[in-house]
């Protein structure tokens, strides 16, 4: 925090529809200063695809010191599916950011905001909230950049370490044991693929020894198969679920697809010091420069930042703040705002100004 208690926020709006659903979120902020003495300091920050083309790097050093310095750092989203490295991978600032800052906990809630159409029959009636976290700095992603591929076959190493493994658990427990004390059930589930692999054996190892220490959360397994098939089937039934990198790559975006859609799902990577905030979603570039990029996961993004802020530095007018901005989207959906992606007629430009109304 700077000398007059500003609260400075890196902004790298990236790629896409990043800046399109940055700008109506940082607009929110700079509404939560008026309705509060909550005070912010915003630098923006170039990283992505298009600084790569201009460049030939995904960010600039700059930017990563930028980070560093700030109390929390806003991401857009980066990449363009046009736009890659000579190897053919993609340009991912997001992703070398977790790396950088030992972002190993990925938070990931799905809620479906009441009004809101979910693709599960009953999902209106029993609701879903939880939050899968996904670990963020190994398992798959660990060989990012360096597998090993010739003209006969492809190897990538997934690494699972005691270390990031039992602050990711007691990360998880922490975060259950906090949802049960505002109404939740208070339930973890290791989701992993321990049936057939020693390294998913090690991991659920070590998250029954975590749950050794948190009794009042009811902690259980699933295979991942089997609970991508109870998320479709009942996503009621679960609260909070912990799981390695690439699962929980894939398993978020289902997620998100059960509460309408990636426009809806926000995220945040956090570590012991640092933390990113930034909507599920990539750079949409079939909707981008249309108007139709949906921003609720951005802004209920900064409503995450604003939690994480009033938890580290003791601000309860930050956790008040991010509680609105909460309530002010459900009363935005409530109202009847529908954005493109659920079939309803609603761009960015009327889902911030809705959501602004109700700030
Ligand atoms: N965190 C990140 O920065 C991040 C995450 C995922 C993908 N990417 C990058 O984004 C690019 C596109 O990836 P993709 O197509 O796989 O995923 P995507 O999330 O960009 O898009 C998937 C689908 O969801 C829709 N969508 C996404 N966000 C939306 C929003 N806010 N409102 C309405 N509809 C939305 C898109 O139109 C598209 O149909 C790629 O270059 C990828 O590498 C970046």
């Amino acid at each position: 925090m700077s000398a007059n208690n500003a609260l400075h926020i890196a902004v790298l709006a990236g790629d896409g529809i990043g800046p399109e659903v940055m700008a109506p979120a940082l607009d929110i902020l700079r509404k939560v200063e008026v309705n509060s003495d909550l005070r912010f300091r915003f630098t923006e920050a170039p990283a992505g695809a298009n600084h790569y083309r201009e460049t030939g790097k995904s960010m600039p050093e700059s930017t990563v010191r930028l980070c560093e310095e700030a109390d929390a750092i806003l991401l857009g989203a980066c990449g363009l599916p046009s736009v890659r490295y000579p190897d053919n991978t993609e340009i991912a600032p997001q992703v070398e950011l977790r790396f950088l800052f030992d972002l190993y906990a990925g938070v990931r809630p799905a809620r479906l905001i009441p009004g809101v159409p979910s693709p599960i029959v009953g999902a209106d009636q029993c609701g879903i909230d939880m939050v899968v976290i996904r670990e963020s700095t190994e398992g798959l992603f660990a060989s990012m950049g360096k597998g090993v591929v010739t003209d006969e076959d492809a190897r990538e190493t997934l690494v699972i370490t005691r270390k990031t493994s039992e602050r990711l658990f007691e990360f998880s427990f922490k975060l259950a044991e906090r949802r049960k004390a505002r109404g939740r059930p208070g339930q973890l589930t290791c989701v992993d693929k321990a049936n057939v692999f020693r390294a998913f054996a090690f991991f659920r190892k070590m998250f029954d020894e975590a749950a050794r220490h948190h009794p009042t959360v009811k902690a259980d397994h699933l295979y991942v198969d089997a609970c991508s098939l109870m998320l479709v089937k009942r996503p009621w039934d679960f609260d909070v679920m912990v799981m390695e990198n690439m699962f929980g790559d894939i398993l978020s975006d289902l997620a998100a697809g059960l509460i309408g859609g990636m426009g809806m799902a926000p995220s945040a990577d956090i570590g012991d010091r640092y933390a990113v905030f930034q909507p599920c979603h990539g750079t949409a570039p079939d909707i981008m420069g249309q108007g139709k990029a949906n921003p609720t996961a951005m802004i209920l993004s900064v409503a995450m930042m604003l939690d994480w802020l009033a938890d580290k530095h003791g601000l309860e007018n930050a956790a008040e703040a991010g509680e609105r901005i909460e309530q002010a989207v459900d009363k935005a959906y409530a109202d009847g705002i529908k954005p493109f992606e659920l079939g309803g007629k609603n761009g960015t430009a009327d889902i911030a100004k809705a959501v602004m109304a109700a700030v």
